[in-house]
């Protein structure tokens, strides 16, 4: 079995020393495991890339747009890597800071790059599927096998803060950025009171945390996502599919309510003692973090898609006019360097 690390802060900051300390646990707990990491903010990748080749397309070669990219040079370019060894684990750790009150936008640009609709377990379960019932749309599909095997995660997170208000959607992007590889998610938190660079070590029960959390990551790689169990705490009321607790209005008149962080339905509903909690549906069709909810979302994007699709042509020339017009572009040196001034709008096609 293998633990990735992927650390999204400073270079010898906090994230990288929990990291560090996590993947030491985690080879304790079992000798037999290997680990290496990932600095998501040092990866370099090209300036607004076209997709990699060979990655996936749930729209099945429909939209093209989703594959231009700008044409640069782009010599290096660490994605192929990145999507290699998240693919080869068995368990991924993320240790990040939080800027602004989410993770720094360095693994965002990442999963983005790589991850979502092109790393979607959902549509790759479906697609299967009906390749296997004989779908002709499907008789050609092929994907990356590692795609669909048992993956589980952790995420730890520190902030400078003293209250929480200051790391609201640090879990929530977190849980997000992930959902589409559907890794079971078996242990998460946040360290707040964490400044300086090394200050994570002044707290010792946050250190302990963090060994905690490779424990668990432990003793639940290798299962499959409905067997994997989340051991990490949760609080009253907290979403049952990624346990976290914030919540969206719905103004339904009827109390509904939304997880923010992955989608799951509820309604509030007043429990015995007087207070008020959220009752969230069984067997989501909602949440991003089970398979129905993401085949079903796949299913919808396919359809509308396709809807949207029947009626381009016939804006093609109001979009080629607006596309046209000429607005001077900010000169950019690294644009200038690759002579791209005026025409940051060539693309691969
Ligand atoms: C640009 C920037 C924005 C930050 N924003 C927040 C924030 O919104 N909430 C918070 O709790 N900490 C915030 N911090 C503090 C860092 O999250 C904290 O120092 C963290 O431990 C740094 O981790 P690192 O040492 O791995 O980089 C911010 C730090 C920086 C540099």
């Amino acid at each position: 079995m293998h633990i990735l690390g992927i650390c999204n802060g400073s270079l010898r900051g906090n994230s990288e020393i929990l990291l560090k300390i996590a993947l030491t646990e985690a080879q304790a707990q079992d000798p037999t495991i290997t680990t290496s990491w990932i600095h998501a903010p040092s990866l370099v990748m090209p300036l607004n890339p076209a997709p990699l080749v060979g990655t996936l397309d749930i729209s099945m070669g429909s939209n093209k747009s989703q594959m231009n990219g700008t044409k640069t040079s782009g010599a290096l370019d660490d994605r192929r890597a990145a999507l290699n060894a998240i693919l080869d684990a068995d368990a991924i750790i993320v240790s990040s800071a939080i800027y602004s009150h989410q993770p720094p936008g360095f693994l965002k640009v990442l999963m983005d790059r790589i991850g979502g609709p092109f790393l979607d377990a959902g549509f790759v379960t479906e697609a299967l599927e009906k390749k296997a019932k004989g779908d002709p749309q499907f008789a050609k599909f092929e994907c990356d096998q590692r795609l669909l095997k048992p993956r589980v995660l952790g995420f730890m997170m520190t902030g400078g803060s003293t209250t929480p208000d200051q790391f609201s959607m640090a879990l929530p992007s977190m849980q997000v950025y992930f959902s589409c590889l559907h890794a079971k998610v078996v242990d998460q938190f946040v360290g707040q009171n964490c400044l300086d660079a090394g200050s994570v070590l002044l707290n010792p029960d946050l250190t302990e945390r963090a060994k905690l959390l490779a424990k668990n990551i432990v003793s639940q790689t290798g299962k499959p996502y409905d067997e994997a169990k989340y051991l990490g705490t949760s609080e009253p009321g907290a979403c049952t599919y990624c346990h976290l607790s914030a919540i969206e209005l719905f103004r339904d008149n009827r109390n509904g309510v939304g997880c923010v962080s992955c989608g799951a339905r509820g309604q509030l509903v007043v429990s015995e003692d007087g207070g008020i909690l959220p009752q969230w549906e069984k067997d989501s069709r909602w949440s991003c973090l089970t398979l129905k909810g993401k085949i079903i979302h796949g299913e919808e994007i396919m359809s509308w898609g396709a809807r949207e699709r029947s009626k381009i042509a016939d804006i093609s020339s109001e979009r080629d006019q607006w596309l046209g017009v000429q607005i001077p572009l900010v000169p950019l040196p690294s644009q200038m360097a690759e002579g791209l001034t005026n025409s940051i709008a060539t693309v691969h096609l």
